[in-house]
């Protein structure tokens, strides 16, 4: 099933689903979806497809399709209930202060609309945990794209007091990535910077707690390599999309579980696949 970050195409879809049912169980569903609504707006489900999870609890044909089971208003709430903490794992940090306002909102506003191979929510959501867990302030990210990341780790950084430095080669999207720092009022804790890191990672001055790479597959052993170095002790070296099958992949992976200056975990959370390797 295609999960979709839009809210309003899950309400319209829901009430066309309405339309055309002829069911006595839609007075119940409209309970259910008011129960729903009030429970994202409290937990900040935003990205959250409403459409999704009433074709999981509405659609008897395809879900819970065996005939004695003629489930009732009770079992859809149970159901209700049972998917939250599921539908839950993509959810947004609690609003507290003016500036997470302001983030929140821009994140609300931009959901669905990340469409230059950016991060999903819940990897977002994971590296501004890491950021949090770690209080780590210095911070490089390879590969900004238009910067869906990077406002996920500035956000985090905005709060241990930390700085990120995030590098892109590809113009358009560096210079949409730094509307997108400004909307969502992060500018001051990103120097964004446009050039090739090929050449910009091993010259890059400074120490580092914080890496996340996601640009070039094939140059992601290059780049740790040319940080190894520069990483300080308890900081982690963060790669995305590593349950890629490719041969790079692969190889990076060995050796950073090989590196005994490393220790390496995977996040589980995440669909793409996220290593995390930190200096000991
Ligand atoms: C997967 S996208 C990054 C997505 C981003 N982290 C996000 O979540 O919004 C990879 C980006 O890396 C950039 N890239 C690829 N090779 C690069 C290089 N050698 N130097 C800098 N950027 C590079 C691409 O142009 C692309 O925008």
């Amino acid at each position: 099933m295609e999960i979709k970050d839009s809210k309003k195409t899950g309400i319209l879809d829901f009430f066309f689903l309405m339309k055309q049912r002829r069911n006595r169980n839609s007075i119940q569903s409209i309970g259910i979806l008011a129960l729903f609504l009030w429970y994202s707006k409290d937990h900040n489900l935003q990205t959250v497809n409403i459409s999704a999870f009433f074709a999981l609890i509405n659609n008897q044909k395809n879900l819970l399709s065996m005939k004695s089971v003629r489930y009732s208003f009770l079992a859809r709430v149970i159901l209700l209930f049972i998917l939250l903490p599921l539908l839950s794992a993509a959810q947004y940090p609690e609003a507290k202060t003016e500036l997470d306002k302001k983030v929140l909102s821009f994140l609300n506003e931009q959901s669905g609309q990340w469409r230059d191979m950016n991060v999903p929510v819940t990897d977002g959501r994971i590296l501004y945990d890491l950021i949090l867990d770690g209080q780590y302030r210095n911070a490089l990210e390879i590969g900004t794209s238009t910067g869906h990341s990077a406002i996920w780790i500035a956000w985090a950084l905005s709060k241990t007091g930390g700085k990120l430095i995030t590098i892109e080669i590809d113009k358009k999207r560096y210079v949409e990535a730094l509307a997108n720092f400004r909307k969502a009022g992060l500018s001051d804790y990103i120097d964004a910077r446009l050039g090739d890191a090929h050449d910009l990672v091993p010259s890059i001055e400074g120490t580092y707690d914080f890496v996340f790479c996601d640009a070039d597959k094939w140059w992601y052993k290059n780049y740790f390599i040319a940080m190894e170095s520069k990483m300080k002790q308890g900081g982690c070296f963060v790669a995305h999309n590593t349950n890629m099958r490719s041969a790079d992949i692969r190889e990076f992976l060995a050796y950073l579980e090989k590196n005994p200056a490393y220790a390496t975990r995977y996040e589980r959370n995440s669909r793409s696949g996220l290593s995390i390797s930190c200096k000991k």
